[in-house]
C-alpha cells in the first residue's frame, strides 16, 4: 500500500541555481582501480604507466575526473587499504616521477585526479606503528591503545566487545607494549587516534603534499570509523539474525561509527582543500565514504556554515540492484534519498565499486543499460566504476585464488560469499591475451572467460553495445536540463519506472525503463500529466529496437523486457506535481556502509538495525 501511496505521488525536487555549477557537479566521476586499470611491465599488476596508457579512455567514456584506490606503498594485505607511506608511491605501481606523468597527461586531457585518502589506519608496517609500539616519541599515542581485561581466572581479555570489519575482535595484543591496539579492519591496520590532535595535523600534510604535487582533492576511506567512544564501552546487539557472533554485524556499532568527533574532522579537512581552492579559484574536493543510511549521510556533507565533504558517497542505488526490483523499489528509493537531502547537499550515485558485486551480476546482464541510464540521468554527480560502462560480470575467483581478507578468513567452503575478488578482476580491453591488461598471463586476479565476447574494443566496433549507450547518455548530461533540471521519479506501474527532467524553456527529458519480464506498453501521462504527449528518441538499450530520433508517443510507449528508452521533448507544460515525503521510509533505512547486498534477492539489508553496516543478509 505504502508503495502505491508512494507512485502516485510526483517529486519534485530542484537542483541548482541559474549559477554556474562547479566541475565537481557537472562531471561524471570515474573510479579507476589501479590494481587491475592496466599492467604496462608485464608482470601481472596494474601500474601508474597503464593508467598513463589508457587515460584516453576515461575522457572517451565522458569523464571531467577520477578517483584511484590507493597507489600508496603498502604491504597489500588489504589491497593497498593497509598504507605503510602515505606519501611515497607503492614501487609495484611504479615512482614519484610516474605519478607526476599521470598529472601531466591528466592536464593535457582536462582530466581531474583524486586520490583515495585512507585516514582512519595505517599499516602496522608504518613507521608510526612500529614506533609506536615501543613508545618512541612523538609516536606513542598515535594510536588507539587500551589495557586489558581480566576474568575471574586471570585470563587475559580484551577491552571491550568491540568486533574488526572482517571478523573477529577488533583489538590485538602486543606483548612489547602490554597493551591492546584498536583495529576496525584487519589486524594489520591499526585505527588512528584521533583523540590525540598531532595525528589529525599528519592528515593535513599528506593531504598538502599531494595537492601541491596537483591533484584536485581525494576520496576519503571509511571516516564513519575516525572516532569511538572514549569510555570503550562494549556495544550492543544489533538483533540481525543468520549473523554470527564473531561478525561485527551482530553488533550496533554506536560507539565505533558516527560520534561526532568525525564530523569535526571532516570539517578541518575542508579547510585544507579550500586553501588550495581559493588561490586560484579552481575547486578542490573531498568525497567521503562515510555511512550513507538517512540518519548520518547528510551529516558528513557538515551543515552549510561548517561545511564538511562536497560529497558523501551515497550507496542507495545499491538496494535496487536485484533481479526482480520493480519500479516501485526504484521510486521509493529515489525519492527517499533526495527527499531527505538537505538543500545544501548536492546529489551524487553510484551503482559500483571495488568492495561489492558488479551490476551485471546482480541485476542481470540485461539491465546493465537501464541501470547506467538512472545512474546518468539522476540529477548530480555520477560516479562509475571501472568496467560499468561496458557492463562486466564478477569474475569466479578460485579458493587459491582469492587474496581478499574477508574472503580468506572465510575459509574455503564460504568465501565466495565474502571475498571482493571477484569484482576486482582485470579490465577487459580486448580479446588478446589476458584481455589485453597485461602480455602475461599470469594476473594477480583471474581475468573472466567471457573476455573474448566481452571487452571494450567489441563495444566500440559493434553497431550497438552498453559502451555506446553510456557515452550517449553522458552526452545528453550535457544539456541544461539534465545538469540543472528538475526531477521526477516516478513508479508508473509496477514495472515501468520512469524520470523526468524538467528546467523552465529547455526540453524535456524522459527516461522510461521497463523492470518487468515481458514486453509492456505504457501510457507515461498516466502518472505524470505535465509530460509533453510526443517526444523523440535520443538514446535506448540494446536490442530495444528503437531508432534515435524516431518520434514517440508518450501516451503509448512499448518498451522491451529490462529495456529503457531516453526521450527527449519540448518544455513540459505548466505542472502541479508538489514536494513530497514518503510516508514511513525513513525509519528503516538506517546504515547503509561500504559492503553491501552482494547478490540477486531482495535487499533484506536495507532493513538492518541502527548504526550497524549491512552485510550478507
Ligand atoms: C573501504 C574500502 O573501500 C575497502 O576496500 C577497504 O577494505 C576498507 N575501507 C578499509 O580501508
Ligand atoms: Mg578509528
Amino acid at each position: 500500500m505504502r508503495h502505491l501511496v508512494i507512485a502516485l505521488t510526483a517529486c519534485v525536487l530542484a537542483v541548482g541555481g541559474a549559477e554556474d555549477l562547479e566541475w565537481w557537479q557537472r562531471t561524471v566521476l570515474y573510479q579507476v582501480y589501479p590494481r587491475s586499470f592496466k599492467d604496462s611491465d608485464g608482470d601481472g599488476m596494474g601500474d601508474l604507466q597503464g593508467i598513463i596508457e589508457k587515460m584516453d579512455h576515461i575522457k572517451d567514456a565522458g569523464a571531467d575526473a577520477f578517483w584511484m584506490s590507493p597507489i600508496f606503498t603498502s604491504p597489500g594485505v588489504d589491497s593497498g587499504y593497509d598504507i605503510s607511506n602515505y606519501t611515497e608511491i607503492d614501487p609495484m605501481f611504479g615512482t614519484m616521477e610516474d605519478f607526476e606523468d599521470l598529472i601531466y597527461k591528466a592536464n593535457e586531457l582536462d582530466l581531474k585526479v583524486l586520490l583515495d585518502l585512507v585516514p582512519n589506519h595505517v599499516s602496522n608496517e608504518s613507521e608510526w606503528f612500529v614506533k609506536s609500539v615501543q613508545r618512541i616519541e612523538p609516536y606513542t599515542n598515535y594510536f588507539v591503545w587500551a589495557d586489558p581485561k581480566y576474568d575471574e581466572n586471570g585470563t587475559r581479555l580484551p577491552p571491550n566487545n568491540w568486533l574488526s570489519y572482517f571478523g573477529g575482535s577488533a583489538w590485538e595484543w602486543r606483548e612489547e607494549r602490554q597493551q591492546y591496539y584498536l583495529h576496525q579492519f584487519v589486524v594489520q591496520q591499526p585505527d588512528l587516534n584521533y583523540r590525540y590532535k598531532p595525528v589529525a595535523e599528519e592528515i593535513k600534510g599528506v593531504m598538502r603534499f599531494w595537492l601541491d604535487k596537483g591533484v584536485h582533492g581525494f576520496r576519503v576511506d571509511a571516516v564513519s570509523c575516525l572516532y569511538e567512544d572514549r569510555r570503550l564501552r562494549d556495544e550492543p546487539p544489533s538483533g540481525q539474525n543468520g549473523t554470527a557472533p564473531d561478525q561485527e554485524g551482530s553488533l550496533s556499532h554506536v560507539y565505533t561509527h558516527n560520534q561526532p568527533g568525525n564530523y569535526e574532522l571532516i570539517h578541518q579537512w575542508r579547510e585544507v582543500v579550500d586553501e588550495y581552492t581559493r588561490q586560484d579559484g579552481v575547486a578542490r574536493i573531498l568525497i567521503t565514504e562515510g555511512d550513507s543510511g538517512l540518519n548520518y549521510t547528510f551529516k558528513y556533507y557538515g551543515p552549510k556554515t561548517r561545511p564538511g565533504a562536497h560529497l558523501n558517497f551515497n550507496l542507495f542505488l545499491f538496494q535496487v540492484l536485484y533481479k526482480d526490483a520493480d519500479a516501485f523499489a526504484y521510486n521509493e528509493t529515489i525519492n527517499t534519498w533526495l527527499e531527505h537531502k538537505p538543500d545544501h547537499c548536492w546529489p551524487n550515485w553510484l551503482v559500483g565499486n571495488h568492495d561489492n558485486a558488479r551490476v551485471a551480476t546482480r541485476a542481470g546482464q540485461a539491465l546493465v543499460d537501464a541501470v547506467n541510464a538512472v545512474l546518468l540521468w539522476l540529477p548530480g554527480t555520477a560516479i562509475t566504476y571501472n568496467g560499468e560502462e561496458i557492463g562486466m560480470n564478477n569474475t569466479h575467483v578460485s579458493w587459491n585464488q582469492t587474496v581478499d581478507p574477508p574472503g580468506r578468513r572465510a575459509g574455503p567452503q564460504n568465501y565466495s560469499s565474502f571475498s571482493r575478488d571477484p569484482e576486482r578482476t582485470p579490465f577487459q580491453w580486448d580479446n588478446s591475451t589476458s584481455a589485453g591488461f597485461s602480455s602475461s598471463n599470469d594476473t594477480w586476479l583471474p581475468v573472466n572467460s567471457n573476455y573474448k565476447q566481452l571487452n571494450l574494443q567489441q563495444q566500440q566496433e559493434a553497431s550497438e553495445s552498453h559502451y555506446k549507450v553510456y557515452k550517449q547518455l553522458v552526452a545528453e548530461r550535457k544539456s541544461k536540463t539534465l545538469q540543472k533540471g528538475k526531477t521526477i521519479a516516478e513508479a508508473v506501474t509496477k514495472e515501468v519506472f520512469a524520470l523526468v527532467r524538467e528546467l523552465d524553456g529547455e526540453d524535456t527529458y524522459i527516461l522510461a525503463v521497463n523492470l518487468g519480464n515481458e514486453t509492456t506498453r505504457t501510457d507515461l501521462t498516466a502518472s505524470i500529466p505535465s509530460l509533453p504527449t510526443s517526444a523523440a528518441v535520443v538514446v535506448a538499450s540494446v536490442g530495444s529496437g528503437f531508432i534515435r530520433g524516431e518520434i514517440l508517443n508518450t501516451t503509448e510507449i512499448s518498451i522491451p523486457s529490462k529495456g529503457f528508452v531516453g526521450l527527449k521533448g519540448s518544455p513540459m507544460k505548466s505542472h502541479s506535481a508538489s514536494f513530497s515525503s514518503s510516508p514511513s521510509s525513513s525509519e528503516s533505512w538506517k546504515a547503509l556502509f561500504f559492503f553491501f547486498k552482494r547478490w540477486d534477492s531482495a535487499p533484506t539489508v536495507t532493513r538492518c538495525a541502527d548504526g550497524h553496516a549491512c552485510t550478507e543478509s
